[in-house]
């Protein structure tokens, strides 16, 4: 190796993202006795975990005693329109329940019902009372756990660590290079084995539930550079209630537990319009069907003056508001001094939840990069067409926990030969020949990117609109790639080297999802195309994306069957609307 200017990391597994997912890896990696070193750009106290609000699922069948994981693993497989992977489904269905209650244990603490149970909540789409919950801070709840249990185990997470590579030799994974964002020092990880556990892209919209740091798509860049494919990349979830106002705040999440404890949507002419869209379920539809619903009201001129619908609770009594949804209770006292006690909300469709993402085998969350394994919101295969609130929260503890076993065991049985050190110096280089100045084009160039996946990919899409995506896209890859590096190391500014990168990541996610939402030529889910709206049998296939020489291909595989036992048993009708409200089937 060339004198590089680098410090050296060395262990069995390496973890990239302190999230729920992560941590839980992490978690039961350490329980097998290898070393463990998780790393992540954000403060750990504060990943985007916390912002998961409502509910985590689990079939405990504490309040309707009917449900059953198979109940609830076709809710999950329906309600994604058949393109979910069903064993991915399974193991999420048969496994949260003793993920649910371990967590409430380690410290969730969970809402009881007056005979110890937990307390289950409806969230939408589901046939019962299956989301388990704290207030409206369940996400918050887990992750305060899983760091105290880290702790307590003696994991290390090292925050402000930016990855901007995968070690990866002849289809090997040996790790992970990174900087730090506040002291700009290169990392080299080198491990036996790496869980990506980043999270996903609705960053990269303008309106977005994500905080502006976050969700930005570099996942998904670190894994098709590493050879990794993706799926359903187009499948991304708008949730139906964001916030409107205040314009910096557009788009922070307004948890459907509001709905689920009774709150209702209603156009400007008071008219509590789900009756038109899906009058069985009415505001415990589906989200893919709440955000059409809300997205025609406002643009057919029913929504309010500044383009939302209301979401009203009022007719709750405000004690009851104040115990079950107290986190959105002060949120809208202090950015708007609105008391939702008394008045209804405003609120709009907001990019929230990449359902697609790295393409993994089921059993273990593998991928085809031996020794790299995904889990969370940047692995896909669970959601399909469209994901079932509380099923996030589910899908990192179960695949965090299966993640950390496999990759552990992975990582104790090798013996691996080296990588070549060509590949560490340039991935060093390539992070030193990137101090770059500019940092205001490129914060201009992240609001054209926002701009461009909300005008060109968003609620509602069609292929000249994403075509012009793909060229705007094009457009500011050149700009980026104008930008120039510097020569005076005195000069170094981290945060923007940090721009440069998730600028980088975020286009290349931008141009996966842009190309996989026009090869497919039909409406599913949350991809509504107003040139194709209606849903096309034929197109009952996951799309996928690789990278060859550097660019994206993108191709599709028919979906998984279900085993033949589950499909005795799908008898259930499924009522598929298309944008405009009309029913289809
Ligand atoms: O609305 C919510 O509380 C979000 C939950 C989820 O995305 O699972």
């Amino acid at each position: 190796m060339k004198s590089k200017n680098f410090q050296l990391n060395k262990c069995n597994v390496l973890i990239i993202g302190s999230g729920g997912a992560g941590l839980r890896a992490a978690i039961q990696a350490k329980s097998r006795n290898v070393s463990v070193s998780v790393i992540s750009k954000r403060n750990k106290n504060d990943s985007h975990t916390v912002l998961a609000a409502g509910g985590i699922n689990a079939s405990f069948g504490n309040l309707d005693q009917n449900d059953s994981w198979k109940a609830h693993f076709f809710d999950t497989y329906l309600e994604g329109y058949g393109l979910g992977d069903p064993e991915i489904i399974e193991i999420m269905a048969k496994n949260s329940p003793e993920l649910v209650s371990e967590i409430d244990l380690w410290g969730a603490n969970f809402q009881k019902l007056k005979n110890g149970k937990l307390d289950q909540r409806f969230f939408g789409a589901h046939k019962y009372r299956r989301t388990c919950y704290s207030g409206d801070y369940t996400g918050k709840s887990i992750l305060q756990s899983l760091l105290q249990r880290a702790e307590l185990i003696g994991i290390n997470v090292q925050d402000s660590e930016y990855v901007t590579q995968l070690l990866v030799e002849e289809k090997v994974c040996h790790g992970a290079v990174s900087f730090n964002m506040i002291n700009g020092k290169i990392t080299v990880h080198l491990s036996e084995a790496v869980i990506l556990a980043s999270g996903g892209h609705t960053g990269i919209w303008k309106r977005n539930s994500s905080r502006k740091d976050e969700n930005l798509g570099d996942g998904y860049a670190l894994a098709l550079r590493a050879g990794c494919k993706l799926v359903d990349m187009e499948m991304v979830q708008f949730h139906p209630t964001g916030m409107v106002l205040p314009e910096e705040f557009a788009g922070t999440l307004v948890t459907e537990a509001v709905r689920g404890e009774g709150g209702i949507l209603l156009n400007k002419n008071k008219d509590r319009f789900m009756k038109n869209y899906d009058s069985n379920r009415m505001e415990l539809s589906t989200r893919d069907k709440i955000a059409i619903a809300n997205y025609t009201e406002i643009s057919e001129g029913r929504g309010t003056e500044n383009e939302g619908v209301f979401l009203d609770i009022s007719h709750k009594k405000k004690d009851f508001i104040i115990n079950k949804l107290p986190k959105i209770y002060d949120q809208f006292l202090e950015y708007q001094s609105l008391d939702i006690s008394k008045s209804p909300m405003e609120v709009a469709p907001t990019a929230h939840y990449s359902m697609g993402g790295i393409e993994v085998k089921p059993l273990d969350h593998s991928t085809n990069i031996k020794g790299l394994y995904a889990a969370g919101e940047v692995a896909g295969g669970l959601h399909g067409a469209n994901r079932l609130g509380g099923n996030s929260l589910a899908e990192i503890l179960v695949f965090g926990k299966i993640t950390g076993l496999a990759a552990a065991k992975y990582a104790s049985n090798l013996y691996k030969k080296p990588i070549s050190k060509n590949i560490i110096n340039d991935a060093i280089e390539n992070i030193e020949n990137k101090f770059q100045t500019g940092s205001e084009i490129i914060l201009k160039l992240q609001n054209q990117l926002k701009n461009i996946m909300w005008e060109n990919c968003g609620v509602i899409r069609n292929k000249e609109k994403m075509i012009n995506g793909l060229v705007e896209i094009n457009f500011i890859k050149k700009k980026l790639s104008q930008i120039q590096s510097f020569e005076n190391e005195n000069d170094r500014n981290f945060q923007r080297l940090v721009s440069y990168f998730d600028m980088d990541f975020s286009l290349l996610a931008a141009e996966a999802t842009l190309k996989s939402a026009i090869f497919r030529k039909e409406s599913r889910g949350s991809h509504q195309r107003s040139d194709f709206h209606k849903l096309d049998e034929s197109y009952k296939v996951n799309i996928k994306v690789k990278l060859k020489k550097g660019n994206i291909e993108v191709y599709s595989n028919k979906v998984k069957e279900l085993k033949e036992e589950f499909n005795l048993e799908l008898k259930d009708q499924k009522l598929i609307i298309d944008f405009k409200g009309k029913l289809l089937e």
